[in-house]
């Protein structure tokens, strides 16, 4: 079943910038890096500690607790397989953003 969240307007994300999506089941992190956007649970997959306040490099988030980096589109962790954060598909849809809570994003990962 399709569990499409919207997004506020002013919940967009500009460019280099981030927001954060509280839903009845917990939070989504919004990024816009370099106009791109990417949605990924807030809970790190390590020890639940907040991703919102990680730090950037280039598409790579930096886990503010234990410093895990994942990839933004891919929510892996370079160089490791079957753990990550969980990332969500993002949809627009008549000039209206929504993260679709039941399907992650397409695979894509940096080498
Ligand atoms: S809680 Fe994120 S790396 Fe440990």
């Amino acid at each position: 079943m399709t569990r499409l969240l919207e997004v506020p307007t002013d919940k967009v994300p500009a460019p280099g910038s981030r927001s954060l999506i509280h839903h009845e089941g917990g939070c989504v992190v919004l990024f816009n890096q370099d106009g791109a956007l990417y949605a990924l649970d807030d809970a790190c997959p390590h020890n639940g500690a907040s991703l919102f306040c990680g730090r950037l490099q280039g598409r790579l988030l930096q886990c503010p607790a234990h410093g895990l980096r994942f990839d933004l589109a891919s929510g892996r962790v370079p160089g490791v397989t079957g753990f990550g954060a969980t990332t969500y598909a993002l949809e627009e849809r008549q000039g209206r953003l929504f993260i679709d809570l039941s399907r992650r994003r397409a695979e894509e990962c940096l080498p």
